[in-house]
């Protein structure tokens, strides 16, 4: 026996479901086509360690190896993100410069979102969030966390100090 239904509610199924068919099309398209998809970086690390230099990371985010570093690949900046602040809080970064942002939790989940710029991750505890940007407004902006983390959320920030190329000293930096 069929099951009767009526017929505005099968025009609709038909809409609904194109929608989604074309949704999920749209998706597939740009990660396969144009490349195009979250950060994401399957990389762990034992939160409760990262003070250590022992254990899985190997100390990379040790409170005195944090901060802004010039590697041979480009500049690379090491962030811990703990309840509740950003350390170190504040960094010098130059601008038209691609940074690469290495990040990691020291207890919850956090996130990281800089305005005015495509830096906007999650930092899970455990995973080391990766991510290459850079940046085109100069002046100082916050490093805002854009996950609820617990009663200073609201509160938890750093500074980013954005700097024309030549204006940028990675030995003036202070922590
Ligand atoms: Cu950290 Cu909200």
């Amino acid at each position: 026996m069929a099951i009767h239904i009526d017929p505005l509610e099968k025009r609709w199924i038909f809409v609904t479901a194109g929608l989604a068919i074309m949704a999920w099309s749209m998706t597939l398209y740009f990660a396969a086509v144009e490349d195009i998809h979250p950060p994401s970086n399957v990389e762990v690390i034992d939160s409760a360690r990262l003070h250590l230099d022992s254990g899985v990371g190997g100390g990379e985010f040790m409170e005195d190896k944090l901060g802004v570093h010039e590697t041979p690949d480009g500049l690379v900046v090491t962030l811990v993100a703990a309840r509740y602040g950003f350390y170190p809080q504040h960094i010098e970064l130059p601008l038209k410069t691609p940074v690469k942002f290495r990040i990691a939790s020291f207890d919850v989940l956090h996130g990281v979102h800089v305005p005015f710029s495509n830096l906007n991750t999650m930092i899970v505890p455990g995973y080391i969030s990766e991510i290459t940007t850079s940046f085109n407004k100069a002046g100082d902006f916050p490093i805002i966390c854009n996950e609820y983390c617990g009663l200073g959320h609201a509160y938890m920030y750093g500074m980013i100090k954005l700097v024309p190329k030549n204006k940028f000293n990675i030995i003036a930096e202070t922590h």
